[in-house]
């Protein structure tokens, strides 16, 4: 019989990769989206992918009765990956109650039902942020997480600490974090891919809707940072191989293969790349010209970081293979399918 797996926010961008990515790996999928940041045109897509419709819940995690109806209806769900959150990083500084709502309310009615169903195994979307700047690069697991900057990395931070807490609380539970570091790209089929609501505010779709003619000009912001080229660092993971991850940590968890109850994984290439880099390797992969000047840095933007990706290459046996080529040409690939 096929594991049964809860996936929340999986009509969103990394969450409607991993579907496909589970689907190939044998999973059923459940998928909950209150489809707050994302399209429900996403499911026919991944239909297409696969050859099968996930099933779907149209809810708020948020709302515990409604979530609660998932578990009453589907009887041994064996995990959930969560990653229905909001995630925009000015809007958390603007209304951080809405964040800290979205984010903290459904990962406690999560655990909550975990507890309740008896679901045992949870695999969590945290992110790079909680590291703020770091003083050494690349980062470990073990470096130590910094205050927030913003109401949105604190979610990720208290996140982390409420699932500590309550695997420690109640023996059964077992979890897996893992920290993204910079997700780029799209699905090879270029029928899946990020689709940001509005004007962009992360890099690569900024990136893309210029080079398309939708946006005037990108905006680099700083090149006065201590970096090679002035520009900051980031460590840019492709989505594909960030969704396999997640096959690979769910099935840790299944198998009982995990050495704690709750282990935190990097997720990254291990690379840092410039801004102004990444721009030039768009332009040669895809020939095109992207129209970009010089601003000042953005607020509450850190200079450099990049992953150490020991742990996570010799513990998980997980890898990023995809090179970042391949990645900015699957987001061009991508753009123009949406465009068109
Ligand atoms: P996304 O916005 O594309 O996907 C999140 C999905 O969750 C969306 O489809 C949205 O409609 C849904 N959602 C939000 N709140 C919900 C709620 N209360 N109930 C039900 N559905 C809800 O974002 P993403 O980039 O795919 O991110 C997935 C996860 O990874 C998030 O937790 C995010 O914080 C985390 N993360 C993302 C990045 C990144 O750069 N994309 C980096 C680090 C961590
Ligand atoms: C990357 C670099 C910008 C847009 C964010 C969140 C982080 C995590 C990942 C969720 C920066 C520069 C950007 C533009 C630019 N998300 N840039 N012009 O800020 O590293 O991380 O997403 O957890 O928490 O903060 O990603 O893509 O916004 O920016 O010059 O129009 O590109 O200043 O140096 P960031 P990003």
């Amino acid at each position: 019989m096929k594991n049964k797996i809860l996936i929340t926010g999986g009509v969103g961008y990394i969450g409607s990769h991993t579907v496909v990515e589970l689907h190939n790996a044998n999973f059923e999928v459940i998928i909950v989206d209150d489809l707050s940041n994302s399209s429900v045109s996403v499911l026919k897509q991944i239909e297409k992918i696969t050859g099968v419709a996930p099933k779907f819940y149209e809810l708020d995690v948020s709302k515990y009765d409604q979530l609660e109806t998932i578990f009453k209806e589907n009887q041994g769900i064996d995990a959930i990956i969560h990653f229905a959150a909001a995630k925009a990083v000015g809007e958390s500084v603007d209304n951080p109650l809405k964040y800290y709502k979205n984010n903290l309310v459904s990962l406690l009615n999560l655990i909550e039902c975990q507890k309740k169903f008896n679901v045992n195994n949870m695999v969590f979307s945290s992110s790079c942020t909680v590291y703020g700047q770091p003083n050494v690069l690349p980062v470990t697991e073990q470096t130590p997480r910094q205050d927030a900057e913003s109401p949105y990395g604190n979610t990720k931070r208290v996140g982390e600490d409420m699932i500590s807490d309550s695997v420690s609380a109640y023996s059964q539970l077992n979890a897996i974090a893992l920290r993204y570091f910079n997700p780029i790209g799209a699905h090879e089929s270029a029928l899946i891919g990020e689709l940001p609501i509005g004007v962009p505010q992360n890099l690569v779709p900024f990136i893309s809707q210029t080079a398309a003619g939708i946006r005037e000009k990108l905006l680099v912001f700083g090149d006065d940072y201590d970096t090679k080229d002035g520009s900051a660092i980031r460590d840019f993971i492709n989505v594909v191989d960030l969704a396999k991850a997640h096959v690979v940590a769910l099935k840790r968890l299944l198998d009982k293969k995990n050495k704690t109850s709750f282990e935190i994984f990097n997720l990254g290439t291990g690379n840092g790349y410039s801004v102004l880099e990444l721009i030039k390797t768009f332009e040669e992969v895809t020939g095109v010209k992207v129209n970009y000047e010089i601003a000042p840095r953005r607020a509450g933007d850190i200079e450099k970081i990049w992953a150490d990706t020991t742990f996570a290459n010799e513990e998980l046996g997980w890898k990023a293979e995809k090179s970042l080529q391949e990645t900015l040409l699957s987001v061009w690939n991508w753009q123009k399918n949406i465009t068109n």
